[in-house]
């Protein structure tokens, strides 16, 4: 059984963002993963303090943080899953602030010693694991997802986990009304990349 891990990073309760992870999720869940769900909003981590303590030693695994909060818990549930569904609204042109924050803690899993110029992802040689993004905007979506710096954050954030992207969905035009639905062609690309995210 596929485990999907999706980590939604929107402020609001069904907005566009939830609706569309939501369906996501029922949907891998139809074709028979095992998935769990992480609101970053309700989820308590902290500031990355830049020690980079945890950067120092190396290794395959991602490392131990100084602070003990629920980013440990979350790294565990990210090792657990095959595939993940990543998702944030694009705000000020860039992924939410609460997304940012858990970006920034991932930086467990690179290996960046003082004597080096740059960081190594310790999942770099790994087999990859299958991730979908999820984001969306005012301006259209097309626009959106090349204007934005939200779906290149969302990569880097898939390359540092492992896994590679299968697909995205960003939808546009999202701020006209205060409660928006799902247009309903969205509903033919979650199914499409659901079963990707699941298939071997
Ligand atoms: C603080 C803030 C900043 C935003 N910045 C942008 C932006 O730079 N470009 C854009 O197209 N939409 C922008 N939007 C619109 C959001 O992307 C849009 O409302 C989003 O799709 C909402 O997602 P949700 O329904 O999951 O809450 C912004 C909205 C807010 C509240």
């Amino acid at each position: 059984m596929k485990k999907i891990l999706a980590i939604n990073g929107s402020y609001r309760d069904d907005g566009i963002t939830d609706q569309t992870v939501n369906k996501m999720l029922n949907t891998v869940k139809a074709f028979g993963a095992d998935v769990e769900l992480v609101l970053l909003r309700d989820y308590p981590i902290e500031f990355c303090l830049n020690c980079r303590e945890c950067t120092q030693l190396p290794g395959d695994m991602p490392a131990e943080c100084v602070q003990h909060d629920g980013m440990k818990k979350l790294v565990d549930k990210i090792e657990w899953a095959d595939g993940y569904i990543l998702a944030s609204p694009t705000n000020f042109g860039s992924v939410t602030a609460v997304f940012k924050r858990f970006m920034e803690r991932l930086v467990v899993y690179a290996y960046w010693s003082w004597e080096m110029n740059a960081p190594k992802y310790r999942k770099a040689e790994a087999e990859k694991k299958k991730a979908v993004l999820i984001s969306s905007c005012a301006a259209p979506g097309l626009l959106g997802r090349w204007l934005y710096g939200t779906h290149s954050q969302l990569k880097m954030t898939v390359k540092i986990i492992g896994a590679d992207t299968v697909g995205t969905i960003f939808t546009g035009m999202i701020s006209k009304q205060p409660d928006p639905e799902l247009p309903e062609k969205v509903n033919s690309k979650i199914t499409k990349l659901a079963e990707k995210l699941v298939s071997t």
